[in-house]
C-alpha cells in the first residue's frame, strides 16, 4: 500500500476533523502519500481529490465539522456511481480508502469492496452512537456535552413559568443521546425508541410528579421515539389531559452536530486514525476500528453494518430512580 484516501461522509460530527489530521499524519508517519478526498462518495464519483501533507491538517484538532466537507450521494447507491469512483481512485493510484461516517456511509464502502475487491477501512463517526462494535462514536460525547448545556438553559425559563418543557434531541433510530443527556440534564422522563412507554405511562408519571411537589418538568425526547407522531402531537395530547401543565416544545436540531470537539472525541479520533491507517498497511482491510472496554478493536466492516447497537438498560433503571 503506497497511496491511502480518506473521506468524511453522511452527516458530520465533531471529531471528524480530529480524525482526519491522525490518518493524514499516520501516512506521513509511515512514508506513504495520502489523498483528501471532497464531499465523501459524491466527490470520489466526481474526482474531487487532493494531495495531503502533515501541514494541510494543522489547526484543526479543535475544529467541528469537516474540512474535507461531506455529502449523503445518491449517485453512489448506483453501479455507474461506483464504476466512476472506481475509475477515479485508479486513475489517481489510489490503493485503497479510511471512510469517516456512519452506517450508510460504511454500508458503501461494503458493497464498493464487494464489487471491485478495494481495501477499505471504517471510522464511526457519528453524533448517534449507534453502530455495531464500538462503545463511542466520534461526536457522540461533544453532541451529549452540547445537549446537557442546552437543557440547562431550557431549565433556567421553565423553573422560571412553572412550565412543562418536551426537548426533542437528534439520534436517528437509537436513544443513546436521549438517555444520557437526559439523566445528565436531571430530566422528569426520558423517550426513546427502544422502550415503549405509551402516553398513558407519561401522563401517569407526569400527574405523580406533580402531585409530589415538582412545578416544572422536563422531558427529553429522542426524535426516533415513536410515542406520538411527532413531539407536536405529544404536547397537544398533554394539554387535553392534563390542563394544570404549560407546555412547550424545544426541538435542538442541528444545533448538536456542531461546535468544538470535546478532549474524549480528539483522543478517540486520534487513536481511530493511526489504528485505521496501521490496519491497512499489515496488510488487512474491510473493519470498522472502534473501542470496547477501551481497547482499540477491529470489527468486521459487514458486522458493523448488520449489528445493532444496544442502549444500556441500566441506564433506564437509573433515570426512574433519580427523577422521582
Ligand atoms: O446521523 C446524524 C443525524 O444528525 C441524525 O441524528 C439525524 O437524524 C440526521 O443525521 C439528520 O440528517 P440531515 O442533516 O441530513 O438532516
Amino acid at each position: 500500500i503506497k497511496k491511502i484516501a480518506v473521506l468524511t461522509s453522511g452527516g458530520d460530527s465533531p471529531g471528524m476533523n480530529a480524525a482526519i489530521r491522525a490518518v493524514v499524519r499516520t501516512c506521513a508517519f509511515h512514508n506513504i502519500e495520502c489523498i483528501g478526498v471532497y464531499r465523501g462518495y459524491q466527490g470520489m464519483i466526481e474526482g474531487d481529490f487532493r494531495e495531503m501533507g502533515p501541514r494541510d491538517v494543522n489547526n484543526i484538532i479543535n475544529k467541528g465539522g469537516t474540512i474535507l466537507k461531506s455529502a449523503r450521494s445518491k449517485e453512489f447507491m448506483t453501479p455507474e456511481g461506483r464504476k466512476k469512483a472506481y475509475n477515479n481512485l485508479k486513475a489517481q493510484g489510489i490503493d485503497a480508502f479510511v471512510v469517516i461516517g456512519g452506517n450508510g456511509s460504511f454500508t458503501g464502502g461494503l458493497i464498493f469492496n464487494e464489487e471491485y475487491g478495494f481495501p477499505v477501512i471504517g471510522i464511526p463517526g457519528t453524533i448517534d452512537n449507534d453502530i455495531y462494535g464500538t462503545s463511542f462514536t466520534l461526536g457522540y460525547d461533544t453532541a451529549l456535552n452540547t445537549v446537557v448545556e442546552a437543557i440547562d438553559k431550557i431549565r433556567d425559563t421553565a423553573s422560571s413559568h412553572n412550565r412543562l418543557f418536551f426537548v426533542e434531541v437528534m439520534g436517528r433510530d437509537a436513544g443513546h443521546i436521549a438517555l444520557n443527556a437526559g439523566i445528565a440534564g436531571g430530566a422528569e422522563e426520558i423517550l426513546i425508541p427502544e422502550e415503549d412507554m405509551g402516553l398513558d405511562r407519561l401522563v401517569e408519571s407526569l400527574k405523580k410528579s406533580k402531585a409530589s411537589g415538582k412545578l416544572s418538568s422536563i422531558v427529553v425526547i429522542a426524535e426516533g421515539d415513536k410515542i406520538g407522531k411527532n413531539v407536536f402531537e405529544l404536547k397537544d395530547y398533554v394539554d387535553e389531559n392534563m390542563p394544570e401543565y404549560d407546555v412547550r416544545v424545544s426541538i435542538l436540531g442541528h444545533m448538536q452536530r456542531g461546535g468544538t470537539p470535546t478532549c474524549f472525541d480528539r483522543v478517540l479520533a486520534s487513536r481511530l486514525g493511526v489504528k485505521a491507517v496501521e490496519t491497512l498497511l499489515e496488510g488487512q482491510s474491510n473493519y470498522m476500528v472502534g473501542v470496547l472496554k477501551d481497547e482499540i478493536v477491529l470489527t468486521p466492516l459487514d458486522l458493523a453494518v448488520k449489528g445493532k447497537s444496544q442502549i444500556d438498560k441500566e441506564l433506564i433503571r437509573v433515570s426512574d430512580i433519580v427523577s422521582i
